[in-house]
């Protein structure tokens, strides 16, 4: 690139970042941001002309005050330190090089490039990274206008103009439909792509139980497969979502990890209420298998995991690496829906003896033996299904220097890195990045057997109902190979 351009390039980085980051990320009010109008293409011929800041202001105030809305304050009084460190980890997701955005940006400072067609203005542009988020609803009026602010803001960061949002929403006897056709008209007013599908079949029409979970994953990912064969758009990330609330910075995180460590899939840890041991407990034990294969525990922090070397990482909220993990929010490298073997969300094959596990499961064991076997579990990441397990897990932080006893605790005075609230295992959201958080995960060939508890839904159990096995697994999932790198997703980070 020509000196005079790189400048203009990193001019561009530092308005965008400067101006857009911080509002976006720490929760000040939209109104106090100036961001840039982003001009972006819908589809390959029309052009849309984006609302302005204010409208689009005024689309956000609209979708946080519709009904209670938890995740506000995920990120607002964040400390300093590690807004700092958020700012410098996540730019490298920013979405700005829209080769649209970018030439009317040049234009309107009086340097076109002297092209009539925008088309032709490629100056060699970098391909930006596509985002598809697919996102499973039942009866969640509760959660989405937590959602929708969720992935607005989100969409901001990683660009509009990269994100595709796929809903499918099956049959549920709330006002889901209703609200979920308000935030709708409200995306597609900021020009962010939202496709909203509703079923109408129900279980009933299904033999076996996963059968019918594995139809409605796949049916969130129908706009995958219409976009790459109706306008050749192909994805690089997939973000799948339950019905969870999560903060703007856990979204961010989970994307940098899955990118950095080019992993196959990424997920958070989710909690559940337990009400004899009055605390939340790890939730998702039926889907999550450490490396050795053995399943994670209904359980206190402590132990969430029986493999030791995992658990030593969970203690210290490291990312780990796992067979299999969902837990309400999945990064997936697309990969391996484009190109044989083509997985999708299935049940067992029964015929075959294979064990009845979750679509979920099945998913991950897919992915193993197609070679991306790169599985990652992020515990800074906690994710919640409700407001009250919400609030113990995001506690505010607490000013302790100025409260006596402080550094008989173990803090030092204004050292953010002692504070004694990051000891605990529901700590402040804002807990500062541990180096080892930024390293690249050594990965292991998978184990030679998994837990399997399967569930036939035969009976009238509401869970699973055959026996557990230990289930062998393939020879190709076992292998060095699996666990190589076959699609790089790490540019730049
Ligand atoms: C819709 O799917 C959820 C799981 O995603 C399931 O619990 C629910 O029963 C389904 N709804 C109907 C009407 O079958
Ligand atoms: C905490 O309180 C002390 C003393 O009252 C003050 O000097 C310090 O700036 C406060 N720290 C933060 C992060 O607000
Ligand atoms: C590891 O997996 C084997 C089965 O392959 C099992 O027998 C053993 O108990 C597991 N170890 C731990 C610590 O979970």
């Amino acid at each position: 690139m020509p000196t005079s351009l790189a400048l203009l390039v990193g001019l561009f980085l530092g308005l965008f970042i400067g101006r857009v980051l911080p509002s976006w990320l720490f929760g000040l009010s939209w109104s106090r941001s100036r961001a840039p109008i982003f001009v972006s293409r819908l589809s390959a011929r029309k052009q849309f002309t984006l609302p302005d800041e204010d409208q689009r202001h005024r689309v956000l105030e609209l979708l946080s005050t519709l009904s209670p809305h938890y995740t506000t304050e995920c990120t607002r009084n964040s400390q300093p330190l590690y807004t700092q460190q958020v700012r410098e980890r996540y730019v490298s997701l920013v979405g700005h090089r829209s080769p649209s955005a970018s030439s009317s940006f040049f234009s309107s400072f009086g340097l076109g490039l002297g092209l009539s067609d925008p088309d032709s203005v490629y100056i060699t542009p970098p391909r930006e990274h596509k985002y598809f988020f697919a996102i499973n609803l039942y009866n969640s009026f509760d959660v989405i206008p937590d959602l929708f602010a969720t992935l607005f803001r989100v969409s901001a960061i990683l660009g509009y103009h990269n994100v595709f949002v796929s809903i499918y929403e099956n049959g549920s006897t709330d006002q889901t439909k209703a609200l979920l056709r308000i935030f709708d008209a409200l995306t597609k007013a900021v020009g962010l792509r939202v496709t909203i599908r509703t079923s109408t079949r129900t279980r009933g029409q299904f033999n076996h139980r996963i059968e019918y979970l594995a139809e409605v994953r796949n049916q969130a990912f129908v706009p995958l497969h219409e976009l790459r064969d109706s306008h050749g758009e192909f994805f690089d990330t997939i973000v799948f979502m339950n019905d969870i609330l999560p903060c703007v910075d856990d979204l961010l995180e989970l994307i940098w990890q899955s990118r950095k460590n080019n992993a196959g899939i990424t997920c958070a840890a989710d909690y559940m209420y337990h009400p004899e041991l009055s605390s939340p407990v790890f939730y998702d034990n039926w889907v999550a298998r450490d490396i050795n294969g053995t399943a994670l525990e209904n359980a206190p922090f402590e132990s969430i995991f029986h493999d030791p070397d995992s658990s030593e990482r969970f203690q210290q909220h490291l990312p780990i690496q796992v067979q299999s993990c969902w837990n309400g929010v999945a990064i997936l490298d697309p990969a391996p829906f484009y190109t044989p073997p083509y997985v999708s969300f299935r049940m067992a094959r029964l015929a075959e003896g294979e064990c009845s596990a979750s679509e979920c499961s099945l998913i991950c064991n897919d992915y193993w033996e197609a070679g991306y076997g790169r599985i990652l579990m992020v515990p800074r990441v906690k994710l919640a299904y409700d407001r009250k397990v919400f609030d113990i897990i995001h506690p505010p932080r607490k000013n302790l220097t100025a409260i006596r006893g402080y550094v008989r605790l173990g803090g030092l005075p204004d050292n953010p890195s002692t504070d004694p609230q990051d000891r605990s295992w529901f700590g402040p959201h804002d807990r500062l990045f541990d180096p080892l958080e930024s390293e690249e995960l050594d990965f292991k060939p998978g184990p030679s057997h998994v837990w399997c508890w399967g569930w036939d839904g035969a009976g009238d159990i509401d869970g699973p109902d055959v026996d557990p096995i230990w289930e062998s697994m393939p020879a190709r999932s076992r292998g060095a190979e699996a666990v190589t790198v076959k699609h790089d997703r790490t540019t730049e980070l």
